[in-house]
């Protein structure tokens, strides 16, 4: 079963390596919009529009199983995959973390930190207060660019975090509510740990990653490819550091047209 994995840019391909390190067999077909990178500042019927092309391309390419793994795109711009393709599985970033929330009970204030889209579509927000949790939510839209950028150990990243986590304030547990933050994880706990502050941490990468590896059935070939609708040698030098080894991005343009959904 081939599970076509998608986000803006190439920094989806934490979540792919991820569920390629859980379930080395499954076959992997990556796109990274990085044309439109980051969606996190789009408006919801811009992102529809990406979704919906991606998901039109994945689906021609073979994918058997489509993984959003964008919390801005699951935030906005899942009806539409939905409503195109209803018998075919869809996994999006938020659904995983929130039955996170449901098995276990974490400490709190919950902080959640992700792009303006996702913030400001309250989807976690909403979610975690009815479930009775405190939750305090921040858009951090300059970690995107940092992390596509490759500045992950980077005084420039340092200072971004400091900034933002201290405006946060105090929380007993942190959602990275942006498929990017995994590479930034290790840099968060050490700000809380400067601090002797005690703070469970949560990706919605890896969340979402478990997941899907649970689900698919144990056989395939382990191949992957990968597409970019804009191809550079920055994006390629980028990919590889996070895919782990060597990668070879294939251009492949989304078609312009503007979002119907
Ligand atoms: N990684 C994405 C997310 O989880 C998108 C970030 C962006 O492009 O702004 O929201």
């Amino acid at each position: 079963m081939k599970a076509g994995v998608f986000d803006s840019g190439v920094g989806g391909l934490l979540t792919a390596r991820l569920l390629r390190s859980l379930h080395p067999q499954a076959d992997l077909l990556y796109y990274g919009d990085t044309v439109h990178l980051p969606y996190g500042d789009k408006s919801p019927q811009q992102i529809k529009g990406y979704v919906r092309d991606i998901g039109r391309f994945l689906y021609g390419v073979g994918a058997q199983v489509l993984v959003v793994a964008c919390n801005t795109a699951s935030a906005v711009g899942l009806e539409g995959l939905r409503a195109e393709w209803p018998h075919l599985p869809i996994y999006d970033a938020i659904t995983p973390a929130l039955e996170a929330f449901t098995h276990h009970r974490y400490a709190e204030p919950v902080g959640v930190i992700g792009t303006y889209t996702t913030i400001r579509s309250g989807v976690y927000g909403s979610a975690l207060r009815r479930m009775g949790y405190a939750v305090k939510e921040l858009a951090t839209p300059l970690l995107v660019p940092l992390i596509e950028e490759g500045w992950v150990d980077h005084p420039a990243m340092e200072a971004a975090l400091e900034t933002y986590l201290s405006e946060l304030g105090e929380v007993g547990t942190l959602l990275l509510a942006c498929t990017h933050y995994p590479v930034i994880e290790g840099a968060v706990r050490r700000y809380y740990q400067r601090r002797g502050a005690s703070v469970r941490i949560l990706s919605t990468a890896a969340l979402l990653a478990q997941k899907v590896a649970r689900d698919l059935p144990p056989s395939g070939q382990g191949t992957s490819q990968f597409w970019v609708s804009d191809w550079s040698e920055r994006f390629v030098r980028v990919a590889s550091a996070f895919w782990g080894e060597a990668i070879a991005l294939e251009p492949a343009p989304l078609p312009s047209t503007p979002a119907e959904w």
